[in-house]
């Protein structure tokens, strides 16, 4: 079917004004359709989005050295302010959604591969449908300054990139050393406000050799560094001291009011009865120090947190919880993604 610019404009203003109905079904095949929509028209969607998006559409016009001398002039001026009023509005709901509009419409799209942490044909989809919930759940503003811990290949800087302002910046580190050159090669290259460090820290499924050790690493940054702190399947991987640490550092370089948003195994009640009645997607069998793990082999493959215990070192850290959405990984019945997702903030 051909999209005329016409239609194409006014699915995005439905992406932007109304991403819930937009979203209603799966995330994933929300982004399948828009998607396949995008790559009619896409440069005619970016462009549309990007002005839309503009700060300058909402308040070009704002009133200034509107006469009122006039009845009619007065009514021009009226309209005028709620006309304003409707673009301002229009204007921040188009600016939170415009960079995850503009990352569907990009033909260009970062893409790793084969050898590069989470280079798999769901990147873009993945990171995309986290963009989305950053926004959302975490309130990223294109303003914030972020930090990925264990940002891996790049699968959520690659999407943020089209999010965040060139003022503002993000830092990305992790143990693989292989993922943190490609991001440098492929993301950096492309947003110079995109930095990534490499760590020698031990894990024994991403860097068996990594002399330094995760549970008294003290992050290289300063206190009160970052807005908005990302720690998406990392807790996935680490034991719990090792959560411990990352918790009380990420605090640390977070400012007042910033916010982490974090992905991980939570291991309650509800996901205990859920896995012994339903089908989980990862069964937690065997004890590895204090963590429910998936295999002894492999322990840091797949590694759950006690959630209670979790809650304790995120209340030591000091830190509070913002939100918590459980996912569907123990058997649970839910449409949020397969980890649980929990967004704290540093108050
Ligand atoms: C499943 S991947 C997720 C990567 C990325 N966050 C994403 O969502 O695409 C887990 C990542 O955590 C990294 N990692 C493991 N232990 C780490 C540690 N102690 N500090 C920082 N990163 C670590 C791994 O190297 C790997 O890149």
């Amino acid at each position: 079917m051909h999209m005329t610019e016409g239609n194409i404009a006014r699915k995005v203003k439905k992406l932007i004004n109304k991403p819930d109905e937009f979203f209603a079904d799966s995330p994933h095949s929300a982004l399948q359709r828009f998607g396949a929509l995008l790559k009619r028209g896409a440069p005619t969607v970016a462009s549309y989005v990007s002005r839309a998006a503009s700060p300058t559409s909402a308040h070009a016009n704002d009133g200034q050295g509107a006469s009122t001398s006039s009845a009619s002039s007065q009514a021009q001026h009226q309209d005028r302010r709620i006309e304003n009023a409707r673009s301002a509005e229009y204007a921040d709901d188009a600016r939170k959604l415009a960079g995850f509009a503009v990352a569907l419409a990009a033909t260009d799209y970062p893409f790793a591969s084969e050898g590069v942490v989470m280079g798999q044909p769901s990147y873009r989809s993945i990171g995309l449908e986290f963009l989305r919930y950053f926004i959302k759940w975490g309130e990223l503003s294109p303003e914030d300054d972020v930090l990925d811990v264990g940002c891996g290949g790049g699968r959520m800087a690659a999407a943020i990139g089209y999010y965040l302002s060139p003022s503002a910046s993000y830092v990305g580190f992790d143990v693989h050393r292989g993922s943190i050159n490609w991001c440098l090669d492929n993301i950096s290259t492309r947003w110079p406000n995109f930095r990534f460090d490499h760590y020698a820290i031990g894990n024994s499924r991403y860097n068996p050799r990594g002399a330094l050790k995760a549970e008294s690493f003290a992050f290289p940054y300063a206190d009160a560094t970052f807005s908005f702190a990302i720690a998406t399947s990392l807790f996935t991987h680490l034991t719990r001291q090792e959560v411990r640490q990352y918790l009380a550092e990420i605090a640390r370089v977070l400012r007042h009011g910033g916010r982490l948003f974090s992905t991980a195994f939570l291991m309650t009640p509800a996901a205990e009865a859920a896995a012994r009645h339903g089908t989980p997607t990862i069964k937690f069998e065997h004890q590895f120090g204090e963590n429910p793990v998936q295999s002894l082999e492999q322990p840091m493959a797949a590694v759950a947190q006690h959630e209670s215990v979790f809650f304790a070192d995120v209340t030591e850290a000091g830190l509070v919880i913002d939100r918590i959405a459980y996912g569907w990984w123990s058997g649970l019945r839910t449409s949020n993604g397969m980890q649980d997702i929990i967004v704290l903030r540093k108050p």
